[in-house]
Parts: structure tokens; C-alpha cells; sequence
């Protein structure tokens, strides 16, 4: 595996991989990487010829009281997960190799980033916007892996390729999770015994919303209502930050459910704030 920082021969670099007839397989991350991010990296590398990763915590997208500072940096034992799963190139630019001057261009999307995680987070999304369109740019024509995790990200990151034709096929990978339902974040490391023992909750309530569903019902507000009832059951879990019942593409509350169909919630643990979702298809 090769550690590439500067953008121009990483670009350099793949290009001649490509005019050389072989395809690339892209898995972003901002680091401390857990077994979501080797599911990504592994699909990458496995469906493409050359498997390419990205360590790069964006100042960006952290507004200025949240955690870059304390996000974790772990790059050695990150460098080793990416070889085992079989990447052959990982970028992983200073952050003056990615910002060498003050940004003057932001890319930002309307709908899709608005309500649920942008409601709170107003800069959030167009942080992320902006570094997956010059990522994108340095590594050139691919294919990009992203988690289900950060659904609103995913949902947001697909428009934004269709709205400006950006070369790159979008691929959303499931969501991996520790054996009690937790999906897995880097923020989980951070979360205290007795929270980490609650923190399970989000998927099981989810899972009951999405029950629900299954049995019938197709009124989202009702759904809504037994996911919040069972993130009620635990003690040291907060009043959830949200928690809807939306189309998956729009992200909107529809009158009725049918169709692909998602289901968010983001729940505080003390200063830990985790999100999770999954999804349910209605048919017709
Ligand atoms: O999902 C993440 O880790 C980040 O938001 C991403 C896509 C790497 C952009 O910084």
C-alpha cells in the first residue's frame, strides 16, 4: 500500500491507472476506522481494480463547538486496517494540503440537508459537500463507498453528484454494527460503561418502528410515536434530538407510507450523540 499526501500526484498517480484501463474504488473516511470503514474499504478494493482510501478529519464540517480537536487520530493502526483490506492507495492529506488558503468556493445542496441532522448542524453539510467534491476531484473518475450510517450524508452525497454529473457511481454499503444492535462510529469509543450498555436502544426502538410497518401500519406519525416510546426506556439516554419516518430519497415526512422508507433518530448520551437509521420497503 501506498501513503500518498499531495493531491496532484494522487490524481497524477490514478490517472495513469485508469488510462491504463483499470478501475478505481474509493472509500473516504475521516479516520479512528472501525469495522464499518474495512466493509467499505473491502467492497472498494474488491469490486475495483485499484482500492483507494481517505484519512482526512475536515475542519469544514465541525462548527466551532464541536469535536475536531478531541475527534480521534489513530493514523498507524488506521494505515494497518486499510492494508488488510486490501487498499492499494491511501490518501491522506495536512489539512494545508487540502486547504492552502482560505476557501473562497463551497458547494452546498438545498431539501435533502435541511431538516434532521442539518436542522441543528447548519454548516454540517455543506462541509462535507465541499471536501467529498475536491476528494472526488483529486481522486478523479470512480466508484465511492459510503455507509448507510450517515444516511442524510448518503442521500445528500447522491444529488449532489446527480445535480453536477460528477464522474463517480455512488454505492451505499449497510450499516455494520456490534453484536447488541449498536452501530458502529468512532464516537462509540467515547461513550461511558453504563451508557455504552444503554446505547443499543436506538437500533432495537427502530426496529420496532419498523415492525410496525411491517404489520401495517402507514401512518408515519404513528410510528414515530412507538420508536420515541421505546428510546423512553432507558435512564440516561436524552430526549432524542429527532426521530422520523421519511422517504428515502427526499428525506420528507410523507402523509403515508409507501415506497422505500427510512427511519432516523439521534440520541444523546451525556456529551455522545449517536445517530442510527434502517430502512423498510412498502410495496404498493
Ligand atoms: O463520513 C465521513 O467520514 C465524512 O463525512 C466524509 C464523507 C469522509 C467527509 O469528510
Amino acid at each position: 500500500m501506498e501513503i500518498v499526501h499531495d493531491p496532484r500526484e494522487t490524481r497524477r498517480h490514478l490517472d495513469s491507472l485508469r488510462s491504463a484501463g483499470r478501475t478505481v474504488g474509493f472509500a473516504p473516511t475521516m479516520g479512528a476506522l472501525h469495522d464499518g470503514h474495512r466493509s467499505l474499504m473491502e467492497t472498494a478494493s474488491a469490486r475495483c481494480d485499484v482500492g483507494v482510501a481517505s484519512i482526512f478529519v475536515n475542519p469544514l464540517q465541525f462548527a466551532p463547538d464541536e469535536d475536531l480537536d478531541s475527534y480521534p487520530r489513530t493514523l498507524d493502526a488506521d494505515a494497518r486496517l486499510a492494508e488488510e483490506a486490501g487498499i492499494d492507495v491511501l490518501f491522506v492529506p495536512s489539512a494545508r494540503d487540502m486547504y492552502p488558503e482560505p476557501i473562497w468556493t463551497t458547494v452546498s445542496l438545498r431539501v435533502v440537508t435541511e431538516p434532521w441532522e442539518g436542522a441543528d448542524r447548519p454548516t454540517h453539510f455543506a462541509g462535507v459537500a465541499t471536501v467529498v467534491t475536491k476528494l472526488f476531484n483529486i481522486v478523479g473518475p470512480c466508484a465511492a463507498f459510503f455507509g448507510e450510517k450517515d444516511f442524510q450524508q448518503l442521500a445528500m452525497i447522491r444529488r449532489m453528484v446527480f445535480d453536477l454529473n460528477q464522474p463517480v457511481d455512488v454505492v451505499g454499503m449497510p450499516t455494520i454494527r456490534e453484536p447488541d444492535g449498536l452501530a458502529m462510529s468512532s464516537r462509540n469509543r467515547r461513550l461511558v460503561p453504563a451508557h455504552r450498555r444503554e446505547a443499543s436502544v436506538l437500533h432495537r426502538a427502530l426496529t420496532k418502528g419498523a415492525g410496525t410497518i411491517e404489520s401495517g401500519e402507514r401512518d408515519p406519525a404513528a410510528v414515530e410515536a412507538v420508536i420515541r416510546a421505546e428510546l423512553g426506556t432507558t435512564k440516561h439516554a436524552e430526549d432524542p434530538d429527532y426521530v422520523a419516518v421519511v422517504d428515502a430519497n427526499s428525506l420528507a415526512v410523507p402523509e403515508s407510507l409507501r415506497g422505500e422508507i427510512r427511519l432516523l433518530t439521534a440520541v444523546r448520551f451525556g456529551n455522545v450523540r449517536l445517530i442510527d437509521n434502517i430502512g423498510v420497503s412498502v410495496p404498493a
